[in-house]
């Protein structure tokens, strides 16, 4: 048990809280497909490590988007492998161009070929037969631009119609980067309008974790529990996390004290905050003071806006958190990553 599990045990003991992290070991688990652009900013790699850690969530199936999505998947096998979670399949999406973020080198040799959960190279159409396959619902975590997604709709729509719902980092509503004033171009919707308002044109439901709520940072005593634990037998999961962590931040110097600022903080958590809301939307985490989602009307514009538009799309979208939700999140991704164990 960490400190925080003692520290959960006890506020649960002594508070009679409704709900303390971390859960129990769950008895049924979302099945969810993940689609990623993992590689470009480090969001992608703090939440596919929070999906594969969480005792509510079990992962089919990962897709990898926009750009290179080759060299995605590479990022992807070396993840799975180190987590112990080689059987899930990859889906290789639609290869845009070779252009990818810095932690690529960090995978570039890790062999596809020998992949034991299989690599497939049609992303799209092993997605799809997923979902024909499956006898659950299955739900789309989507935390890239939704170019995988526009095409699923438009090659697989029997496919498509059987996604239960899509959870979605995305879009700008009263809040854009940094504090400033939305509605704003956010980079997934932006990234390819098209695909976004294809998206919006299904009547697939969809979670939407906007800029307003998703953009926020972990330091202090939680993340320094996280590097404390780094190059500890207990917690390969973290070890590997945040040793490509500071390979993708290059070892950049933060601070005059010459700290690495990998050492510091997380960067913006934009895709775990996705991830916890799909977690607690899904009735698995009961009264948790998360995430409130809003039903709005939403279309996306030309130049990738997420407007409010009477004739829009139903979008219960996450414009802010509930009293503490936020504090909450943190501590629940940071006790969800130190808590796993294979
Ligand atoms: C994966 O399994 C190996 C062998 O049992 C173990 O040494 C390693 O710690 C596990 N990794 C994780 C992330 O649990
Ligand atoms: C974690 O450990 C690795 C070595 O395995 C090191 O390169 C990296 O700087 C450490 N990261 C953090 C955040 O402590
Ligand atoms: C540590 O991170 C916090 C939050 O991101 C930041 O305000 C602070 O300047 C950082 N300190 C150093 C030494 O980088």
């Amino acid at each position: 048990m960490g400190w925080h599990t003692l520290l959960a045990a006890a506020c649960c003991l002594v508070l009679a809280l409704a709900a303390c992290f971390p859960a129990a070991a769950a008895t049924h688990r979302l099945a969810v497909i993940v689609d990623t652009d993992i590689g470009d900013e480090f969001d992608d790699s703090w939440a596919l490590a929070y999906l594969l850690a969480s005792p509510h969530i079990e992962v089919k199936m990962v897709t990898t988007a926009a750009h290179d999505t080759v060299k995605r998947a590479h990022i992807v096998a070396k993840y799975l492998t180190a987590y112990n979670a080689s059987h899930i399949p990859i889906g290789i999406g639609i290869q845009q161009d070779d252009t990818i973020g810095p932690l690529y080198p960090w995978a570039a040799d890790f062999p596809l070929a020998s992949y034991p959960g299989g690599v497939h190279t049609d992303g799209v159409a092993a997605a799809a037969a997923l979902l024909n396959a499956s006898p659950e619902p299955l739900v789309i975590v989507a935390l890239a631009p939704f170019v995988n997604l526009a095409a699923l709709a438009k090659r697989f729509p029997a496919a498509a119609g059987r996604v239960t719902l899509i959870s979605a980092m995305g879009g700008s509503i009263h809040t854009c980067y940094d504090g400033k004033p939305g509605p704003c171009p956010e980079y997934n919707i932006a990234e390819d309008v098209s695909a976004s308002q294809a998206l919006f044109a299904q009547t697939w439901p969809v979670h939407l974790a906007p800029i307003d709520t998703s953009q926020s940072t972990i330091d202090g005593p939680l993340f320094r529990a996280l590097v404390a634990a780094n190059n500890t037998a207990d917690h390969p999961m973290v070890t590997t996390l945040l040793s490509s962590y500071c390979f993708w931040s290059q070892y950049k110097v933060c601070g005059p004290a010459g700290m690495l600022c990998c050492h510091n903080s997380t960067e913006d958590l934009f895709d775990p905050t996705a991830v916890f809301m799909t977690i607690t939307q899904s009735g698995l985490l009961p009264d948790t003071p998360g995430l409130a989602l809003t039903p709005l009307t939403l279309r996306v514009s030309a130049s990738g806006e997420t407007l409010s538009d009477p004739s829009g799309k139903l979008v219960n979208t996450a414009i802010h958190w509930l009293p503490g939700g936020e504090a909450w999140f943190h501590a629940a991704f940071i006790d969800t990553l130190l808590d796993f164990t294979t």
